[in-house]
């Protein structure tokens, strides 16, 4: 089994909010010598309104039409990165044959909403939501694909996610393995779909996160 080229070691995204901080600081900055007397107001107040809704928590929308079999999309949420992944046939297969080396198999911590309490841990089969933010010290694990030579992984590695920091790994469902630092599978953050190719992160039938 081949992960799709798309499906590299994830990066940090990169922040809007953090670069419009930045912005703002340096303007604040600029005026400081005659702003001194200016009232104070909440940070999230000088933001545009749609960052302001980011800040506050708001749900996202993310277009899933782009995302090629076994590719993955990472979205912002909440200031974390949200992994929006679309496993091939191949990838779900694995999914049952790793129960026993997995810590909670059945995600019985509670670590998803019902509807993705499942052995896929997602509303379709096919396609996987995850917080990409490690369990363990909130590190971000890095994508690796089925076949890699990260000796972490293992030689029957049938893809997942690793944790460089202190060794996590997860599967394609972000289920943690046993005996590794990470003490739950990572989160399935609250979703749904709009249609077929656009999902809402972040907001459910039952309402926001
Ligand atoms: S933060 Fe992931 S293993 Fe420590």
């Amino acid at each position: 089994m081949t992960l799709n080229p798309a499906l590299q070691p994830l990066p940090a995204p990169a922040s809007e909010h953090d670069a419009e901080r930045r912005q703002i600081l340096l303007v604040t900055a600029g005026v400081a010598g005659v702003a001194v007397a200016a009232t104070a107001v909440p940070f999230v107040a000088s933001l545009a309104p749609s960052e302001r809704a980011r800040a506050m928590g708001a749900s996202v929308e993310a277009d899933i039409t782009d995302i090629a079999p076994g590719g993955i999309k990472t979205v912002e949420w909440r200031g974390k990165p949200v992994w929006i992944m679309r496993r091939t046939p191949d990838m779900l297969a694995g999914l049952p044959t790793l129960d026993s080396e997995l810590a909670d198999p059945a995600s019985k911590q509670n670590q998803q909403p019902d509807y993705a309490k499942n052995l896929h841990r997602s509303i379709k089969p096919d396609v996987f939501v995850g917080v990409g933010i490690c369990t363990h010290l909130g590190c971000s694990p890095t994508a690796v694909s089925a076949g890699s030579n990260n000796p972490s992984v293992g030689s029957d590695w049938k893809g997942g996610f690793f944790c460089p920091c202190h060794g996590s790994t997860f599967d394609l469902a972000g289920r943690v393995f046993k005996n590794r630092p990470a003490p739950t599978n990572l989160e399935v953050p609250r979703h749904k779909y709009l249609s077929d190719g656009r999902l809402l992160i972040g907001e459910d039938d039952a309402g926001a996160a």
